[in-house]
């Protein structure tokens, strides 16, 4: 890292002038629409045409060959992005992996094998709650990377090794552009590792290079679908509890789509597995009562459906977002919202877009302050 001296620098294209909103009425908004670029830059860092090369991991490829177990820690927006990441490095490195709360991590005595890999991920690289899960680790003396936006942050600093994001200065207290890119960091760490485990099939490789590479062009045309979205949004503006359901990703993906609705429109939102919907929460399930139905997933597709079924039939109003393969979707949602087709395990980069966008104009709607949601900073800097 000799080459970066600024301290706490924000690295990316939004640089040169970060506290200006270029004409978006919000910095949330003009953040949602910067993410085709963050994306690029990030991953022009690591993707070398038909390859993946981490020069910042320097660990022996034998330490990495006889890892027994991954940790994933952080707070937040960027626990959701270790939630999703989870399930590309378990796929690929074949090891598993397990992800924390940092609040939750360092009071419980977590069981650590000797050879396990910590991943702490933060945007702003000074959370407190991760700083002191990350130290935990640290003295027990196990291998620790980071993945920030934030060079020479703390974190940063502390870590063996730190993977940066390029997501480019995020003023609004919301994170959007940052946690798209710590999902790509966190596939692309999956990749390197799982090539030198070699838990990685050749056409699985290609097939997930190729995906990675079609993201940005497929975010920027979401993007082009916010007219949309914004008219879904204000419509469902007025109600006071709106639910969010999925499995798999999807499930992972409506914990942080329920969390951004709920910090910047005040309405109260909740992620529910799919499947757990008809062990409680089916009950808050009534006439006209939103639910955001995510399935993009094939292999549990069928699932989804059914568990989607049952909430209409108790008069949900569905709002789902699913891919041009999900057959049957469109019959039982009262709205559809198409995503791109891309490899599973990046649809969550393609499927929050909607959900960022549908909490952005909600608030709008409601009147909130969106860049600065009450209560809330963008770096918490207590226990
Ligand atoms: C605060 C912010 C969130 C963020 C969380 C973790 O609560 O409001 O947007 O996800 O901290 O922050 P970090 O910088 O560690 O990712």
């Amino acid at each position: 890292m000799g080459e970066i001296t600024a301290v706490n620098t924000i690295l990316g294209q939004g640089d040169p002038t970060p506290a200006e909103k270029l004409g978006y009425d919000h910095f949330m908004l003009k953040e949602i629409h910067e993410q085709p670029q963050a994306l690029r830059d990030t991953m022009g860092m690591w993707l070398t045409g038909e390859s993946v090369f981490l020069r910042e991991i320097d660990f022996q490829s034998e330490k990495i060959r006889t890892l027994e177990k991954i940790f994933i820690i952080a707070c937040g927006t960027s626990y959701h992005a270790g939630l999703v990441g989870r399930e590309a490095l378990e796929k690929l490195t074949g090891l598993p992996v397990e992800v924390d709360i940092a609040s939750e991590f360092c009071y419980r005595d977590p069981i650590i094998p000797p050879n396990s890999l910590i991943i702490v991920i933060s945007q702003s690289g000074t959370t407190t709650d991760t700083l002191v899960a990350m130290q935990g680790c640290l003295e027990r003396g196990v291998k620790v990377i980071a993945i920030t936006n934030a060079v020479n942050s703390t974190i940063s600093k502390k870590a063996h090794c730190t993977l940066y994001t390029r997501a480019g200065s995020e003023i609004a207290i919301a994170a959007t552009k940052s946690y798209v890119t710590q999902i790509l960091a966190l596939i692309i760490l999956a990749l390197h590792l799982g090539a030198v485990r070699k838990t990685i099939e050749e056409p699985q490789y290609r097939g997930l290079l190729k995906g990675l590479n079609a993201l940005p062009h497929q975010v920027q045309q979401l993007l082009e679908q916010a007219g949309d979205i914004a008219e879904l949004a204000q419509r469902y503006a007025t109600h006071e509890h709106i639910f969010f359901i999925g499995r798999g990703l999807d499930y992972a993906v409506a914990r942080e789509g329920a969390l951004k609705l709920k910090e910047i429109s005040y309405i109260h939102a909740e992620a529910c597995a799919a499947g757990e919907l008809k062990h409680g929460t089916l009950a808050l399930v009534t006439q006209g009562v939103p639910i955001i139905a995510l399935a993009t997933q094939p292999h549990v597709l069928a699932k989804t459906l059914d568990n989607i079924r049952t909430a209409k039939e108790r008069g949900a109003r569905i709002i789902a977002v699913g891919t041009a393969q999900g057959r049957g979707l469109r019959e039982l949602a009262h709205h559809l919202i198409e995503i791109p087709t891309t490899h599973p395990l990046l649809s969550p980069i393609l499927t929050v877009l909607p959900l960022q966008l549908f909490a952005y104009y909600a608030a709008v709607k409601r009147g909130c302050d969106v860049d600065k949601p009450r209560n809330l900073t963008k770096s918490v800097m207590t226990e």
